[in-house]
């Protein structure tokens, strides 16, 4: 089967993009229901090429034949790794052996990385440094957590393109290469959802990036990231969303998050849903069970409120809820953010205090407290919590 395809994006750079349908789940946690590309871009220069970035382990006898029918009887001479997560650099060792005589560059960071992770050695490059290679520049540009810690770009500077890494990039395989060629709005929720699961952690340093990348943007014509479409016409509205989703900002908007292994509790969501649908701008509703992670995390990312509502399992909460409040923690994305909270049961246990516990990892500010009403909430338990649901939306106006 083929994987890997090849479109030049302008005459001297190709892109060469691996459409992996196969993985299920993205780092092994998120959900990738439509696939994931791994691009890498090939410059050409007079007599020699530059290879920036690769492809996962399992894609290398295709990727390095990819780049044996291009290249040619032409020179490798480096090998540029942004980052070293192995979607990326999975391939790097194969690479080098096929191509003895070039030279990867990466930073100090990336190369004790590589030592570790492959035992391969590197030339470190600097930021600010411009690296020839015959006539055409490539000024490394260093920005470390976007979003490991050894991350560089590279600004290609004859033809102006600024090649991102995993910064501006998304989820979904697909053969389409450009920005304009798809329904923007649409494929912006895969960009967010990449960024809610991949990216949003180090929202503080990304800021500070995104300050640096915006020092550049006047001369930066395409935007080539890691995964995801080419940028041409939207750059700079993806950017704004960057710095949007990195500062949380809320839209007056309420997710609910919530679980039901039979049926019960969601009759409970629908009314809750029924009565904030006449009070709110926006109200979405995540199964945490069914739902993608990357997608309900990124629900959450720009709702200013938060309604948890969630079973009991043999004493204690719902394992999924548990999972997703875990990710929310690790990814920081509570910070700002208010919560009604309520859990069913039938027979008891401390669903409530794990609650009230991860809300607090979380960085969620709890109003009132974590309601337990019995799995068949009756009219009365419903009014009650209705009570709290009203001054989150009071909150919000
Ligand atoms: Fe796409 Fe951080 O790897």
């Amino acid at each position: 089967m083929q994987n890997i395809k090849t479109r030049k994006i302008t005459e001297d750079v190709t892109l060469i993009t691996t459409l992996d349908k196969s993985t299920k789940k993205f780092e092994e946690i998120w959900e990738i229901s439509s696939g994931i590309n791994y691009n890498a871009y090939l410059v050409k220069d007079k007599n020699s090429y530059m290879l920036i970035d690769s492809t996962k382990n399992k894609f290398s006898e295709e990727f390095i034949e990819t780049i044996r029918n291009i290249v040619k009887d032409n020179e490798l001479k480096y090998i540029a790794v942004l980052h070293t997560e192995p979607d990326h650099s999975g391939t790097i060792r194969k690479l080098k052996e096929k191509f003895p005589k070039s030279k990867i560059i990466s930073t100090r960071t990336a190369s004790s990385f590589l030592k570790s992770m492959f035992s391969i050695e590197t030339e470190v490059v600097k930021d600010g440094e411009e690296i020839k290679i015959d006539e055409k520049e490539v000024k490394v540009i260093e920005l470390p957590w976007i979003h490991w810690p050894d991350t560089m770009m590279l600004f290609l500077k004859d033809e102006r393109i600024l090649f991102s890494s995993d910064a501006f990039g998304a989820f979904g395989a697909r053969e389409l290469v450009f920005d304009d060629e798809v329904k923007f709005e649409e494929y912006l929720k895969d960009v967010k959802s990449y960024f809610a699961s991949v990216v949003s952690k180090y929202r503080q340093m990304i800021l500070k990036d995104l300050e640096k990348i915006n020092q550049l943007l006047d001369n930066v014509s395409v935007v080539a990231p890691a995964h995801g479409l080419v940028l041409k016409s939207r750059i700079k509205e993806i950017i704004r969303n960057y710095e949007s989703w990195s500062k949380l900002e809320s839209k007056k908007k309420i997710t609910i998050l919530y679980g039901s292994m039979y049926g019960i509790t969601e009759e409970f969501v629908s009314e809750i849903k029924r009565y904030l649908e006449e009070k709110v701008n926006e109200v979405k509703v995540c199964n945490v069970a069914r739902e993608e992670l990357g997608s309900i995390l990124s629900e959450v990312m720009d709702s200013y409120g938060i309604i948890i509502i969630s079973p009991t399992y043999e004493g204690n909460l719902f394992p999924p809820m548990s999972y997703v409040l875990d990710l929310l923690s690790i990814k920081k994305l509570g910070n700002g953010k208010i919560v009604c909270a309520v859990a069913t049961k039938l027979w008891g246990g401390v669903a409530p205090k794990q609650i009230q516990e991860k809300l607090s990892e979380c960085g969620f500010s709890l109003l009132d407290k974590v309601y337990e009403f019995s799995n068949y909430p009756t009219k009365e338990n419903l009014n009650l919590f209705l009570e709290t649901v009203k001054k989150l939306v009071d909150i919000g106006k």
